[in-house]
């Protein structure tokens, strides 16, 4: 018995840790996620079994649809060795009413991890708060870290280097993608530019959160309207979606509002002649982005979404 008292002493010690926003990171810590996920990239890459989560179960809540996230968080768990669960809201109790508080006592009690994608940023503090296991963030209104994080192992790979690139995103600013890269980029050194109109800039608090990041690692940060002047010498151009999930009901007058705001050959022209494309995905061609680019030589779409796999197995195996 004396041995089982020294295991529970153990887990009790052991601290646990969210991934909700990249802001709650140091910069070494994101810099050692990415390091992580490039190693198990080589892992996977080379078929050399890396079961580091051996007999782990990983829970994934949606409340709204996803391609990328569901299959990378589900393939990635089997890889490292254990096992996801795919809850849709609706399938829940959640759905029904039941309490944030207690759904999170209770899949503590089951699993090893939580990674939920929802509405409300709140929603996965509150998560987060009552759960006594890891939550990741697959996506809020507010964030989308495991997204950038595969972001900066994407620019990485194409450009040898972080600290000094210059970024561009151009679209809607108040957009969930663009405030996980204003902190994601102020975190690694990168500069960053946003082009979106009046109406639609990044969240304040955001804002404000990056640049004070910004201040302890020289990044410099750029909010404006005109994304020919934003764009100028970037390294990478960035955009996504005009009308995120859940705003439907502005679609069409957002489409109006953004439609100078389209990353096409007249507007990359401003851009490095080396310059990268990223897009998280889905997109619309026609829409925020022209086909010629999204499909043109500087897009590395496809590899972006290729590393959601080996950036979240990183977050996994240091999370769970
Ligand atoms: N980029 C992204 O999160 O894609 P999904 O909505 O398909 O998960
Ligand atoms: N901003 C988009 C990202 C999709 C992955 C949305 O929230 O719908």
């Amino acid at each position: 018995m004396k041995e089982l008292e020294r295991v529970i002493n153990i887990q009790e010690k052991q601290i646990k840790s969210d991934f909700l926003t990249l802001s709650d990171f140091s910069s070494e810590e994101i810099f050692y996620l990415l390091e992580e996920a490039v190693y198990l990239k080589k892992l996977q890459k080379n078929r050399i079994a890396h079961p580091f989560l051996q007999g782990k179960v990983l829970g994934m809540i949606f409340e709204k649809s996803s391609t990328r996230t569901r299959v990378s968080f589900e393939v990635g768990m089997y890889q490292l060795g254990g096992q996801a669960l795919y809850l849709h809201a609706n399938d829940l109790q959640l759905g029904r009413g039941e309490t944030i508080h207690d759904t999170a006592k209770v899949l503590s009690r089951y699993l090893d991890g939580i990674m939920i994608r929802t509405f409300e940023h709140e929603k996965v503090v509150e998560l987060a708060e009552y759960a006594s296991i890891p939550v990741i963030n697959g996506l809020t209104d507010l964030h989308h870290p495991a997204q950038v994080l595969a972001d900066l192992l994407t620019i990485y790979e194409h450009k040898g280097k972080l600290q000094g690139l210059k970024m561009c995103y151009v679209g809607d600013g108040n957009n969930n993608v663009c405030h996980s890269l204003l902190e994601g980029a102020a975190k690694v050194g990168m500069n960053i530019s946003v082009a979106s109109p009046a109406t639609h800039q990044p969240d304040e608090k955001v804002v404000k959160t990056a640049l004070n990041i910004a201040n302890e690692t020289g990044s410099i940060i750029h909010i404006g309207e005109d994304p020919f002047e934003m764009i100028q010498d970037a390294d990478v151009v960035v955009t996504d979606v005009f009308v995120s999930m859940g705003q439907e009901k502005e679609a069409e007058e957002k489409r109006q509002k953004f439609t100078s705001y389209q990353v096409n050959e007249s507007l990359c022209k401003y851009a490095k002649s080396d310059y990268i494309f990223l897009h998280c995905l889905p997109a619309h061609r026609g829409e925020e982005v022209s086909a010629e680019i999204i499909d043109g030589p500087h897009s590395v779409v496809f590899d972006e979404a290729e590393n959601r796999l080996h950036a979240q197995k990183s977050i996994l195996k240091n999370l769970l």
